[in-house]
């Protein structure tokens, strides 16, 4: 299949439009990460989403709308708790799970009782949508298992000959994926860390919680609360560790690590201003938000690269490091070492 690439101007969205109207799928940016979208009303569609991704079909999708007042043929039992988070957070870098209505094919809630539902505040997705007409299932645009996609040329890599067209939109500004939060029942729980922070949640609803397999890898046969949780994720080619700590004693470990590795191509992804010899030096950036912004991308150019072996700097600063944490832990198959 040939695979456009399309702009932002207004030919381009109503075209890509068109392809979704019609069935065919189309990548686009969100403030986020990239989205692989198809019409959430379509059953076709949302199975070539699951095939082009190479996704399993247990693992459902989130729904992206334009509009708040779509929400109500969406989903039903909306709690005071869900308002309130949907009244702070939408539209932005956040995703609500609520109880689904009959509208939403079992495809693409895996056949769950709930549904994701995300409105995002990047312009052209919004434009997207609405030239759609329908709202759009969106899982991230990445082949299932690498990281997900913050620019074009990300998804040109993963999705090229897979489908239609794909909306060039520049990077991604928050870059990690969407906050998720279930509020389908009575206490919100946290269940994916992003751009909206888990204080800035509990501001809002004092009484939700953090799922604590966000920090923590399934136990065998455990059944998780989000079924993204038990898939293999972020995972460049490269192998990652994750050294924790003050930026100090981080470089002191990764020095060590580095020499113990000479024979390796090592990579170091930095958080500092640390110099490391013989090793591929990639910045995330100073502030936890440039890290979480840059992460994806850093991943990635490693495995061009050729490294093998990356270590990476983290030091919670802020509560944008869950977001970064729960990336890197899954990153590295929760290999951390805390100095
Ligand atoms: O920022 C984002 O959320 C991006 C952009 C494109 O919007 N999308 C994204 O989709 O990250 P995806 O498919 O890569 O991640 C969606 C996650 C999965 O872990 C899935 O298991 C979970 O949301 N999910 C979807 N529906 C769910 C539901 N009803 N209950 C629990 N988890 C759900
Ligand atoms: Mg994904």
């Amino acid at each position: 299949m040939e695979t456009k690439i399309l702009g932002t101007d207004k030919e381009s969205i109503e075209l890509a439009g068109r392809i979704l109207a019609q069935g065919g799928l189309v990548a686009f940016p969100t403030e986020t990460v990239y989205g692989l979208g198809g019409s959430a009303f379509n059953p076709e569609s949302v199975r070539n989403i699951y095939e082009a991704k190479g996704r399993p079909s247990d693992n459902p999708l989130i729904v992206h709308i334009a509009a708040l007042d779509t929400l109500p043929e969406l989903a039903e039992d909306i709690s005071d708790k869900a308002k309130a988070l949907i009244h702070a957070f939408m539209p932005g870098p956040f995703t609500i799970i609520l109880k689904k209505s009959g509208l939403i094919p079992d495809e693409v809630t895996a056949g769950m009782d709930t549904v994701a539902i995300r409105f995002p505040v990047n312009e052209t997705a919004q434009k997207l949508i609405k030239a759609a007409g329908v709202p759009i299932a969106a899982p991230s645009a990445n082949l299932s298992g690498k990281p997900s996609p913050t620019r074009a040329k990300h998804v040109i890599d993963d999705m090229t000959g897979r489908i239609p067209a794909i909306i060039d939109g520049g990077g991604c500004a928050v870059g990690v994926e969407s906050t998720i939060v279930d509020a389908s029942e009575e206490i919100p729980v946290l269940l994916r860390p992003g751009g909206i922070t888990y204080e800035m949640i509990a501001d809002v609803v004092p009484d939700a919680v953090i799922d604590p397999h966000i920090l923590q890898s399934l136990t065998d046969g455990e059944k998780p609360p989000c079924p993204g949780m038990k898939y293999k994720h972020y995972s460049p080619d490269a192998e990652v560790t994750v050294i924790e700590g003050s930026m100090k004693a981080v470089k002191e470990e990764i020095d060590k690590k580095l020499k113990e590795n000479a024979d390796k191509i090592c990579g170091v992804l930095t958080m500092s201003d640390n110099a490391y010899d013989s090793a591929v030096i990639l910045h995330g950036g100073m502030t936890n938000k440039e890290y979480a912004k840059n992460l994806f991308d850093c991943l990635r150019k490693f495995d061009e690269l050729g490294v093998e072996i990356v270590y990476a700097e983290f030091e919670n600063r802020d509560g944008y490091g869950l977001a970064i944490k729960n990336r890197l832990y899954k990153s590295a198959a929760h290999r951390v070492i805390y100095v």
